[in-house]
């Protein structure tokens, strides 16, 4: 052939983060075909999903099967029904968005990996260690990235002030409470970056996919900062809140208020893109993640969320009582710990497959400055944390 490829993906690592470990436990089980892997890597939740969404789902498909009810391609950009449940979510959390301003999708994937489309040029900053997508998605779109590191002194909340001098505009990516490393922004720091974004021009894409595991007084949106429907993109998940990994629904905010240097309205454009690229989510999981959203639905799902926060605090006090020290766990399921004996991740890695046939994430893999640090999720089965627990103790 004589067609030429995006050479960028040169610029990115052959096989993606969580590829890459499912493969390496692959290989590991195929060598060990009896051992019994205990799996804290990927965030992938364990919980089947609540009564009360799956008769939402079982009872859309029944209309689907119905002429008098079926429905074709849905809206692109979601049905008034779960825009509004959106809407009235966020009024629930004390903050006022319009409909419009809602964009329904298939996952924050999906929209944290895409939104790069609609953008130019920019200067990128990103915290590091990160969420890879963000890396990735600029990377591959020929963008100049900025990494901001985060370590046990900053508390991996890196701040305005430690940016390299020079950068003016850029689009910054704020993940929080933050994958992979558990910490969460308080509202001062909050509306420290809004007013750096105000001041420079800059936008800040804010992924909210962990809110629902925020316990302390934080904020639970982006919106919750003054002047933030400036400055902001919010992208937030059905996945980790409503154990939608499998079922994929998720939302995006862009205010019509966030204009660019030469006047385009960011939501317009987003519009324009997902009108030519996306087709909607389907009638059924839309019902779902309504459902997911109402009155009922919240209570059932903080059962499943308080499951989860269990699971991060049985591994945090096996962590206190071995003196391994760690964040998160507190505002989200992610618990980011030192490797003991100054490892470096990808040995730990092999370490704990090795030798207590546990899966975590290698904190190298989340960006340069997670070296020496490992992420342990809380989404597996309570009997499953216990025993990673006390092979933990046992090895460490
Ligand atoms: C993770 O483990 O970091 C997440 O599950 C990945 C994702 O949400 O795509």
């Amino acid at each position: 052939m004589r067609i030429k490829i995006n050479n960028n993906f040169d610029r990115i690592n052959q096989t993606y983060l969580f590829s890459n470990i499912a493969a390496r436990v692959r290989d590991y089980s195929k060598g060990h075909p009896d051992a019994d892997i205990i799996r804290l890597g990927i965030g992938d939740v364990t919980l089947p999903l609540p009564s009360v969404i799956t008769e939402a789902m079982q009872q859309a498909v029944l209309e689907m099967g119905s002429a008098e009810t079926f429905r074709g391609y849905p809206p692109e950009y979601g049905y008034d029904f779960l825009k509004d449940a959106i809407v009235s979510h966020y009024k629930d959390l004390g903050v006022n968005i319009s409909s419009s301003s809602v964009f329904v999708s298939d996952g924050a994937k999906s929209d944290l990996g895409n939104i790069v489309d609609i953008l130019g040029n920019n200067e990128i900053i990103i915290p590091d260690p990160v969420y890879p997508v963000y890396v990735d998605s600029n990377l591959m779109n020929g963008n100049h990235i900025n990494l901001l590191p985060g370590n046990m002194d900053n508390g991996f909340l890196p701040m305005p002030d430690e940016l390299p001098s020079g950068i003016e505009a850029a689009v910054i990516y704020l993940c929080s409470p933050n994958n992979p490393t558990g910490a969460a922004y308080d509202q001062e720091q909050l509306e420290t970056w809004v007013s750096y974004a105000i001041d420079t021009g800059s936008l800040i894409i804010y992924d909210n996919a962990y809110e629902a595991f925020i316990s302390e007084d934080l904020s639970h949106s982006i919106y919750s900062v003054p002047g933030a429907e400036e400055c902001a993109i919010e992208i937030c998940s059905f996945s980790k809140f409503a154990g939608f990994t499998g079922v994929r629904c998720g939302w995006t905010i862009i205010p019509d208020t966030l204009i660019s240097e030469d006047g385009h309205q960011l939501s317009a454009l987003w519009s324009r893109r997902q009108a030519t690229k996306f087709n909607g989510v389907s009638y059924p999981v839309q019902r779902a993640a309504e459902a997911a959203l109402s009155d009922k639905g919240i209570i059932e799902l903080q059962k499943n969320i308080d499951y989860y926060r269990r699971n991060a605090s049985t591994i945090a006090s096996a962590l206190d009582d071995l003196a391994i020290r760690y964040t998160g766990g507190i505002n989200s399921p992610y618990i980011w710990l030192e490797c003991p004996d100054g490892l470096g991740s990808w040995d730990f890695f092999d370490k704990l497959l090795h030798k207590a046939q546990i899966v975590g994430t290698p904190g190298e893999g989340f960006g340069q400055a997670g070296e020496g640090f490992f992420r342990l999720t809380a989404f597996g089965t309570y009997e499953n944390t216990c025993k990673a627990v006390q092979r933990l103790r046992k090895l460490l």
